[in-house]
């Protein structure tokens, strides 16, 4: 009978038994030839008898080759059990050895966990895929995306696939362009997502639609992001915020049960103010507390010129507590400051409150007092040490909020199987746009008001509130929805606030403002973020493990060699002229 390479146990023994897999290993030991035998599902160790005609063939097994073994279960002798393999306690003595297929020498070994370089790896996709760590994480992947699709369709949602070719719907990022060979000089664009085909769903009379939609935003890579990724798509009719928030945040709770046995707490919620104000972040990390404190009443009557012209300029000193930070040497505070430099913080004075007495890069204006009250306001104790940024108030707190993610990192807060979720509500509607200074969406400019804010529209834009919420995990931002705009003119407001010309509205948005006019129900929705879900459930630091065929961090698929040139001839049929690049 056929079996798979995790299947087999003691309750087998003398089974006659079909194994087919990739050899892992094979190790020749007293006059016997071991080989572990590998696939999808674990590992056997398969045993082959000088005795048996198959021993000849088996002494030339390299690693990675395919074989088929036909053979009988039998336990292994005591004291040779592997009790971290599922089949450890059993071996298959192998009667017949087929060679289905040798493999080449491959550039890195499969079956250890070695640091081999990335893009080595990437270039080897399908041999880096073997390995356990993403074998584990591409079939959690799985586990998660059916627990999504289970729940929702528990729930009455439809999964409707919305199309690739579309016109441009702004989400923030540089559309990818598709030139049309049917029609010269215009272009598709690829979906940021399916913002607005799902609105159009909910005015189709849908009501409640899923999707697992593949998404591309032509944006840099990093860690948690890929030009090409996928969303938990989900939008409702005749919902409020709230029925949202349940259905997104019990989806959650379904698919931790289901893919982790993980039973979650209900998520917290923080008013967007709230969690600037004591995290200094929209996502903060929830894993541990270090909430940031302002301190400026500390120093009302300092004579340090940087602290006295920030509170006189009715800016913010924001202190950070580090765990066991007095221990850091001088040079690794400046290592620090360096990295609060990068940050966005102007500087960072942090003072030590070692056993030995209170050290500062700022020691003349630290007096006892002063170190006292840090100490108080920030709940630290001797052998801590308090970091303090002075700026403006919300450029303090985002530098030492992003500092309160290092220091936790360093001080080991950031335990990988909590998961801290939360709720972050009460956005602003808009962003003052670092470059203009003007209102720009904070989300996208179909999200709603709350509905008392309409009157600030023309007065005081950038005050108003909006039904914007973001789920966040331990410190990364897992989905943001809203409650959106039903209304055409309503959403015309929008649109002139930020800018756009009736004609640029009609060009860009005509065929959506003419569905709003044909009986729009209210609706809302959200997607999260499936990679960065898996990433964060599979403990991996990077969103490229949990992805079967990722791009590397300057966007290029180094297997396939894309993006790539193509012969002239294609261009010329897509009416396109290539230029030399800008430089
Ligand atoms: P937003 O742009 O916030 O909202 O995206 C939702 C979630 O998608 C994930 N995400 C990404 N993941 C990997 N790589 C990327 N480049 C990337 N960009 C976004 C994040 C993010 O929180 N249409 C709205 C949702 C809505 O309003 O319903 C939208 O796309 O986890």
């Amino acid at each position: 009978m056929k079996y798979s390479c995790g299947a087999l146990r003691a309750s087998d023994e003398r089974a006659v038994v079909e194994l087919a897999g990739w050899v892992n290993v094979r190790r020749d030991h007293g006059g016997l030839i071991f080989a572990d035998l590998r696939d999808r599902d674990g590992i056997t160790q398969i045993v082959f008898d000088p005795q048996r005609a198959s021993f000849g063939e088996a002494e030339r097994l390299r690693h990675e080759d395919v074989i088929r073994v036909r053979g009988t279960v039998r336990r292994r002798p005591a004291g040779t059990e592997n009790a971290k393999l599922p089949t450890g306690e059993i071996e298959v003595s192998v009667d017949d050895l087929e060679v289905i297929n040798r493999s080449a020498v491959p550039p890195f070994q499969i079956n250890k966990d070695d640091d081999v370089d990335e893009n080595l790896r990437m270039q080897y996709r399908y041999l880096d895929l073997r390995r356990a760590p993403l074998q584990r994480n591409i079939t959690l992947r799985h586990k998660i995306v059916k627990a999504m699709r289970d729940f929702f369709d528990e729930r009455g949602f439809l999964e409707i696939e919305t199309p690739m070719l579309i016109k441009s719907t702004p989400e923030g990022a540089r559309d990818f362009l598709v030139p049309s060979r049917l029609h010269p000089g215009s272009f598709y664009a690829l979906p940021q997502s399916p913002q607005l085909l799902k609105q159009l769903l909910m005015i189709a009379g849908f009501g409640r639609y899923m999707q697992i939609a593949r998404c591309m935003r032509d944006e840099d890579s990093r860690a948690d992001r890929q030009t090409e990724f996928t969303q938990l798509d989900v939008e409702l009719s005749f919902c409020t915020q709230e029925e949202v928030l349940e259905i997104m945040e019990s989806c959650m709770r379904h698919v931790w049960r289901e893919a982790l046995d993980v039973e979650l707490q209900p998520f917290p919620r923080l008013a967007h103010v709230q969690a600037m104000g004591t995290y200094g972040s929209d996502k903060p990390d929830l894993r541990f507390g270090l909430e940031l404190q302002r301190v400026n009443n500390v120093f009302a009557k300092t004579d340090f010129a940087i602290f006295k012209s920030v509170i006189d300029a009715n800016g913010a000193i924001v202190a950070l507590r580090y765990p066991g930070g007095a221990a850091l040497s001088r040079r690794d505070f400046d290592v620090l400051v360096e990295i609060a430099k990068q940050n966005g913080a102007k500087g960072m004075v942090w003072v030590a409150l070692g056993a030995d007495g209170v050290k500062s890069s700022a020691s003349k204006f630290i007096d006892e007092s002063a170190a006292t009250q840090l100490r108080e306001r920030t709940q630290s104790e001797t052998g801590d040490a308090v970091l303090l940024f002075a700026d403006a108030g919300t450029a303090a707190l985002s530098a030492a909020g992003k500092m309160r993610n290092v220091v936790a990192e360093r001080a080991g807060l950031r335990d990988p199987n909590s998961f801290a979720f939360a709720w972050i509500t009460d956005f602003p509607l808009f962003e003052a746009d670092e470059a203009t200074g003007k209102p720009a969406p904070a989300h996208h400019p179909f999200t709603a008001p709350a509905d008392d804010q309409w009157a600030l529209l023309e007065s005081d834009p950038l005050r108003m509130r909006a039904q914007h919420y973001d789920m966040v995990l331990n410190g990364f931002e897992l989905g943001s929805g809203s409650i959106r705009i039903h209304k055409a003119d309503f959403q015309r407001k929008i649109f002139a606030m930020l800018g756009l010309t009736p004609e640029q509205v009609d060009d860009r948005f005509g065929f959506f403002l003419r569905a709003l006019d044909y009986g729009a129900p209210p609706h809302g929705g959200m997607a999260l973020g499936i990679d960065r879900i898996v990433m964060i459930a599979a403990g991996e630091t990077s969103i490229r493990d949990v992805i079967a065929f990722p791009k590397n961090q300057l966007m290029r698929d180094v297997m396939m060699d894309a993006p790539s040139a193509v012969p002239e001839q294609l261009v010329t049929d897509l009416s396109l002229r290539l230029v030399p690049p800008r430089t």
